[in-house]
């Protein structure tokens, strides 16, 4: 049984890798933290709550951060709707969050269980940056720390230099990449190479009952941001294929273990993930980044999660 906490910004991809983890009979999904990104704090946590309710799981939903830590918050509606999840009409409101804070239960969770918990961040690592200064001893408490975050191949997705989670707060994925956590980074080329479906592949998804119906529908607004922005042939699926990795290391086809580090100043290059991956500098490589994926693997997790 795996352990696991996951940190989140829920949206329409979110929402897809909660469902990986949530049906998985393999995983306690002992917590969902939920920070401001995609969309702010209070639509994210209702958005998890939303999904967890749909997967028939308990987690417990905690919020956390409702900002950056130095930076205005940038958010995402236009890949994934005003309400984060496709505009599709799902009753999304009125659902009630557990008492404390992510940020407190991120510590709690790691002490109660050392070495045992895989986290896996799927938004901006606000939260995580904040539990690392509150409680510095949790760095060398988690098993794995599997991060949807940055890109290895420096391709942006919202500036030419930075993908989305760590332009939204760099300062954060700084304190993070330079913590000495397990990290594991699946960035955004990943999901643009080995996790890009078709329409056709998520109406297949969709034929397969409610929850397929689900994955599929929320992903209107993104199927769009994807025709006209990215010219992506379909949609792109960062935050599934980062959790199909959490859950099957081997959907990781290449990885290399380099020296990564954050750009937090540059005026074209803020949130970059900087990847030596010539060992030009004399860094100690410090996360393993994974470079491509299994899409087949990766698919076939999906239609399981959604068939059941
Ligand atoms: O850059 C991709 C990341 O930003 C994913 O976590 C997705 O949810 C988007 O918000
Ligand atoms: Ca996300």
């Amino acid at each position: 049984m795996t352990r696991m906490i996951i940190d989140t910004d829920t949206a329409s991809d979110d929402a897809v890798a909660l469902v990986l983890a949530l049906t998985d009979a393999d995983v306690d999904v002992l917590a969902i933290t939920v920070v401001a990104g995609n969309v702010p704090l209070e639509m994210g946590v209702q958005n998890a709550i939303y999904t967890r309710d749909l997967c028939r799981s308990t987690a417990p939903v905690h919020a956390g951060a409702d900002r950056p830590l130095l930076r205005e918050q940038v958010l995402a509606h236009d890949v994934h709707g005003a309400d984060g999840m496709g505009d599709i009409g799902l009753p999304l409101t009125g659902g009630e969050p557990a008492p404390d804070h992510a940020v407190d239960v991120l510590i709690e969770l790691a002490r109660r269980y050392p070495g045992e918990i895989t986290l896996v961040t799927l938004g901006p690592l606000t939260n995580i940056a904040l539990a690392l200064r509150k409680a510095p001893d949790i760095a060398g408490l988690f098993d794995r720390v599997v991060m949807m975050a940055g890109t290895g191949d420096g391709t942006g997705n919202v500036t030419p230099a930075a993908e989305f989670n760590v332009y939204v707060d760099p300062e954060a994925a700084d304190v993070v990449f330079r913590s000495g956590m397990p990290l594991e980074m699946v960035g955004w080329d990943v999901s643009r190479n080995d996790a890009t479906l078709t329409a056709a592949d998520g109406e297949a998804l969709a034929a397969l009952g409610p929850l397929g119906e689900f994955c599929n529908g929320i992903q209107r607004q993104l199927l769009e941001f994807c025709r006209t922005v990215t010219h992506l042939d379909g949609f792109d699926l960062p935050d599934p294929v980062t959790m199909a990795v959490a859950l099957d290391p081997s959907v990781a086809t290449r990885v290399v273990h380099v020296p990564v580090a954050v750009e937090t100043t540059g005026s074209q290059t803020a949130g970059m993930t900087v990847c030596d991956h010539l060992g030009v500098t004399d860094r100690p490589a410090n996360v393993k980044v994974v470079l491509a994926a299994d899409r087949d693997r990766f698919l076939s997790m999906l239609h399981r999660a959604c068939a059941r």
